[in-house]
This record gives structure tokens, C-alpha cells and sequence, in this order.
């Protein structure tokens, strides 16, 4: 039995890191684990110029503390009415790695979304032309689909249209929980990969209704049925280059979580690598967890390889019922469930 994991430093392709206090309270439990992070824009009001950006950063960098080796990777939240010309000023200056797509009212902070793909057809354009990546939120959000295929039925309306009419844009399909994502994804060209979090990889809808609403469980895209959970683990374990680590973690005090109408959000970043580890130890695996963790994502983005690496050691850890300042305010992802792997910090 492997009783001791060394693998190269990972990064976290999708999280929510907020602003203020709750910033303050979480940027330590990513910044431990990883070493980049693509930093979501759904702030109020969010992220849609290189200088919201580039203060956002400094925030970042500042609530991690001196002498913490992590880079927080900036996104542009795109817009109907966003000038292609901020997004390509953005990206030459080094303030924006990639655009974020969501199509408006689909999650948290996005009424700014986009309501029309044709309205970012100029800014895609652009894009396309400097290799920038476009991440999905990939839901429709019209009220008569049935919320359990909202993403399928977007590759089917959107996704496939954009990577038809855009054919060398680099696109990842953030968060995906389907089978029907698994198959676009592995079917389209090198251009066109997915992140999976930990949470799509343990649980299936029927976690959200164990035994009562079960709001710690609840995000969007919403889990869905036990055989696209098993195909997302058969692509996340396959060493696919398509597919590659993004938490989506999504903190919400509790008080907005336990609430009679909850934010969708799982906030998994104080247990990342050891719940995605016990996935890849589940599924026999363990032999392309590094690739998934550390390689993928960086080579897809065109971004060099962490030096120095992280080490999970066999060892039962608890998650704790609350994490957070005042010990009450977030509720992690397998909260009061046990892991089997310990995360012991980088060496050089
Ligand atoms: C995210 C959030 O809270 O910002 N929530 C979620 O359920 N994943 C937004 C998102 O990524 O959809
Ligand atoms: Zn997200």
C-alpha cells in the first residue's frame, strides 16, 4: 500500500477567493495547498477591468501574507457591452490570464453575465487571435430546462456553436458534472479541456436530500446521477491531458448557506488534494494524480511547471464541522467525515 505521495506542487484552475473579511478567512487554506490559482471575478460588482484586476490581486497578496509563495492568476468577467480592447490591453500587460463566462443568472454574482454569445463574439475574437482561454460556466438559464440538464443541453445551444465558430479558441469547460461534458470534451480538439472538482468526484444528487435538505452539499452546476459521477472519475483518473484539477471551492458564511433560500457554493478549499487523492486511490489511480493535479493544467494554459512539491502521507484526518475566525462561519466540504491522506506543506 502507497503510504506516502511526493508529487510536483499543484494549482487550482477554478476558485472563488471573495473579498474583505471572507477573503481574509480563506486565501490561507488555498494558498497552503497550491501554488497558482485561477481567481473567479464574481464579485459585487465584479471583475471587468485590468485595474479592478490588478487591485483585486494586490488584495489577494496582501490577505495571503508576506512570504507566502502563491500567485493568485486574474480572470475578466465578460459582459454584453465589454470592450474586446480592455480584454486584449488586460492580457498583454500580464493583469488577465483568461475570461469568464457566465451566461446571466446562472450562479452567484452573474446578473452581469452575458445574455446573448453573440454579444462576445468581438471579444472571443480577440481572444482566439492571442491564445487567451475562455472558462465556461456552461448551464443554460432558461426556467422551463430542468435544472439537472442545464449543462447538457448548453453544450448542445452554446458550446458547440462557440467551438465551431472558434475553432482555435482555447476553451475550458469549467466545473464539469455529466457525461454528455465528459464526451464533448474528450471529442473536441486539444484547444477545448475541463476542470472537476472534488465535490462532482464524491457525491451524487442524492447527497444533497440525505435524510433531510442538505445545503453543505448544494452548488451549481447541481450534482447530478451516479453514472455521470462515474464517468467524471473515469476522465479525471483516464491521464488525459483534457482534464485537470479546479476546486470551483465557493465559500458562503452559513448563515447564507443555512438559510430557506441557500447560496450555492461548496467550500472544499481546507481539504482539496485529500479528497481528491482518496478519489484517485478509490478508482486504483493514484499513478496519474500528479498529472491531473500539477501537469494538465499548466501545459494547457501554456504556463511552466511548479518547482519544489507537496507530500500527502497516509494518516486519518477528521474534517472539522466548522473552519473559519470565529471557529462557526464555514462549513468545509466532508465536514465531520474521514480522509486518509494528510497534506504536509511544500519543500524546495
Ligand atoms: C459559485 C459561487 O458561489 O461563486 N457557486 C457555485 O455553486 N459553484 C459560482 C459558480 O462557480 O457557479
Ligand atoms: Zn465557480
Amino acid at each position: 500500500m502507497t503510504e506516502r505521495l511526493v508529487i510536483r506542487r499543484p494549482d487550482d484552475w477554478h476558485v472563488h477567493l471573495r473579498d474583505g473579511a471572507m477573503l481574509e478567512a480563506v486565501v490561507a487554506y488555498t494558498a497552503r495547498q497550491f501554488s497558482r490559482a485561477i481567481i473567479m471575478p464574481n464579485l459585487a460588482p465584479p471583475v471587468t477591468t485590468a485595474e479592478a484586476a490588478g487591485a483585486y490581486r494586490q488584495r489577494i497578496l496582501a490577505a495571503a501574507g508576506k512570504g507566502t509563495d502563491f500567485t493568485p492568476l486574474m480572470t475578466c468577467y465578460l459582459t454584453d457591452t465589454l470592450d474586446p480592447g480592455e480584454v486584449e490591453r488586460g492580457h498583454a500587460s500580464g493583469v488577465f490570464t483568461a475570461c469568464k463566462l457566465y451566461p446571466a443568472n446562472a450562479t452567484t454574482n452573474s446578473s452581469y453575465g452575458v445574455t446573448d454569445i453573440q454579444n462576445i463574439y468581438p471579444v472571443l475574437d480577440v481572444m482566439q487571435r492571442i491564445g487567451m482561454p475562455l472558462l465556461v460556466h456552461g448551464e443554460v438559464t432558461d426556467s422551463d430546462i430542468d435544472i439537472f440538464d442545464r449543462e447538457a443541453v448548453f453544450i448542445d445551444r452554446v458550446l458547440s456553436k462557440v467551438i465551431a465558430d472558434f475553432p482555435d479558441l482555447k476553451v475550458v469547460f469549467e466545473h464539469i458534472t455529466t457525461s454528455e461534458a465528459v464526451d464533448f470534451v474528450h471529442a473536441a480538439g486539444a484547444n477545448v479541456a475541463a476542470t472537476i472538482t472534488p465535490h462532482h468526484l464524491h457525491i451524487n444528487r442524492n447527497a444533497i436530500f440525505e435524510g433531510g435538505i442538505r445545503p453543505h452539499q448544494y452548488c451549481l452546476p447541481v450534482a447530478k446521477r451516479e453514472k455521470h459521477r462515474l464517468a467524471l472519475r473515469r476522465a479525471a483518473t483516464s491521464g488525459s491531458p483534457k482534464f485537470f484539477l479546479g476546486t470551483d471551492t465557493a465559500p458562503h458564511a452559513r448563515s447564507a448557506k443555512e438559510s430557506a433560500c441557500g447560496c450555492a457554493g461548496i467550500f472544499n478549499a481546507p481539504f482539496a488534494l485529500e479528497s481528491y487523492a482518496a478519489v484517485f486511490e478509490e478508482e486504483g489511480a493514484l499513478d496519474t494524480f500528479e498529472a491531473f493535479a500539477s501537469e494538465h493544467g499548466p501545459r494547457f494554459y501554456g504556463l511552466p511547471l511548479n518547482e519544489g512539491q507537496v507530500v500527502l502521507e497516509r494518516q486519518e484526518v477528521v474534517v472539522p464541522d466548522h473552519v473559519g475566525p470565529d471557529d462557526a462561519n464555514l462549513t468545509p466540504f466532508l465536514a465531520g467525515k474521514s480522509l486518509h491522506w494528510k497534506f504536509i506543506p511544500h519543500t524546495e
